[in-house]
């Protein structure tokens, strides 16, 4: 019966070391007792950007990458989107349950009830330039948050973490909406209790003199299917930097600031912006050709395509696509997705990512439909960082609940300067 264990002979010494396989997976601190003398200080792992390091257990989202597959606590992301609501959703990431009617009620009002924000706050949005990148404004207001709950910092209490769960669940789009509102040059729209979250949020960045804004059905529908899709991805770099500062015991407002700030990035979050700039910038789907060229060349990145885990099309890029067409539907078609459409049918075909694996992501499709809704691209981070605050905060609280974990503080390999002494002004060349 082959035992679960991987048996290393390090030929520095002839030590041989039997290492217990779990998960798949060995126990870095395994490692520590292969030492070549007695100060040694012991093996280590070297894996420069984690890209085969487990940071943890979890139990939040399954992804099989090389499927294709991904699931919120083992329901399939189609069935999610199709069948469930990002409110439904976020409760099931945050408990691991689905919820009942009564519960999923209780959750809404709850979520509902909580997207006001401090008067100090529209105040702080306010003193941001006119043109403030607004996933600045949002990692800037989110960590201003914590000031307003002081009480966020006592972890401990699980009452006081679900409040600041639903704190920051409702208050995103309020923000978000403002961040908006203060590009545009235009007053501030105040929640409408009587809309859904999603309808709400398109309320609070579209509403102008009309007395009571009505939303589009397909439009806000489209929109909670696309917040269903961001909701969680296990552990991606925003997540990794929640879980990183919260590892500290910091609060949830500063590090769900810290998950925005890596979520701005144009490799993460910012992708959805980066794909409408580049449809943009090919212009025609006559000049795909060069834009390949200059692609495989190393000279630029096809934005929207590729994943550290996918090695095949993304599950929620196939939703996407086909919920962009019933946006263009109901709101005009976007002429860019001729050359997105066209795009994904050569690189599909092409060896350069065939070979590397590259498919469609989240963001190849979504920065268009965003578009079609008629929202700026800056704006299209700030809609991913709203669908992902429930997941952050599901991360966040496995993490403090994981008797495993502890202040996250990772070692190096160090290949600097050895001792020396230091050298007077007066001496130095
Ligand atoms: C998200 O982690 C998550 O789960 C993230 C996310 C989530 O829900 O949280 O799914 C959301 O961030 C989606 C990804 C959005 N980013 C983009 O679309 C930006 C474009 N994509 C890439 O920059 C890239 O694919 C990454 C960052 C997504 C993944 O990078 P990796 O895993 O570090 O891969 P790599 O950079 O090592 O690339 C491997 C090879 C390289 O070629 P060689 O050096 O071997 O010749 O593939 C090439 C890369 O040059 N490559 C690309 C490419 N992505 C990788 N070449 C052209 N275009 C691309 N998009």
């Amino acid at each position: 019966m082959p035992k679960d264990t991987l048996t290393v002979t390090d030929n520095r010494t002839g030590e041989v070391y039997e290492l217990p396989i779990s998960h798949g997976t060995i126990r870095a601190m395994d490692l520590r007792q292969i030492k070549v003398g007695p100060d040694d200080f012991g093996m280590m792992s070297y894996d420069p950007a984690y890209k085969n390091t487990a940071s943890t257990t979890s139990r939040i989202t399954f992804i099989d990458g090389d499927k294709g597959v991904l699931r919120y606590r083992g329901y399939p992301i189609e069935q999610l989107a199709e069948r469930s609501s990002f409110l439904e959703t976020a409760y099931l990431l945050i408990s691991g349950e689905l919820p009942d009617a009564d519960t999923l009620d209780d959750f809404t009002h709850d979520i509902t009830h909580h997207t006001m924000v401090h008067e100090n706050i529209r105040e702080l949005i306010d003193a941001f330039r006119y043109d403030a990148h607004p996933m600045g404004t949002l990692v800037s207001t989110v960590a201003a948050l914590s000031t307003f709950y002081p009480e966020a910092k006592d972890l401990a209490d699980p009452e006081v973490r679900r409040l600041q769960v639903t704190r920051l669940i409702a208050k995103m789009p309020t923000i978000a909406a403002y961040a908006y509102r203060h590009r545009r040059g235009l007053h501030y729209v105040r929640p409408d209790n009587d809309l859904s979250y999603a309808g709400n949020f398109l309320n609070m960045l579209f509403k102008m003199t009309e007395v009571k804004y009505r939303p589009d059905p397909a439009v806000e529908k489209a929109l909670d299917v696309l917040f269903i899709l961001h909701a969680d991805h296990e552990q991606n770099c925003s997540t990794s930097a929640m879980r990183g500062v919260g590892s500290s015991q910091a609060d949830p407002y500063s590090a769900l600031s810290a998950a925005c700030a890596a979520l701005y990035g144009p490799l993460h979050g910012g992708a959805n912006e980066a794909v409408i700039r580049m449809l943009e910038e090919i212009g025609t789907p006559k000049a795909i050709g060069d834009f390949m060229r200059r692609v495989k060349e190393g000279d630029v990145r096809l934005m929207g395509f590729g994943h550290r885990v996918y090695r095949n099309y993304d599950p929620r890029a196939k939703v996407i696509k086909q919920l962009a067409h019933d946006v263009f539907d109901a709101v005009g078609r976007n002429p860019l997705i001729d050359i997105a459409l066209e795009l994904e049918k050569i690189a599909l075909e092409d060896d350069y990512f065939v070979s590397r694996k590259l498919f469609p992501n989240v963001d190849f499709y979504s920065g268009l439909i965003y578009q079609a809704m008629g929202l700026p691209m800056d704006i299209f981070p700030v809609l991913f960082a709203i669908g992902r605050t429930p997941g952050w905060l599901a991360q966040w609280e496995e993490l403090l609940s994981d008797p495993e974990q502890k202040i996250h503080r990772p070692r190096q390999v160090y290949l600097g300067a050895d001792a020396r002494d230091y050298v007077p002004l007066d001496a130095r060349r």
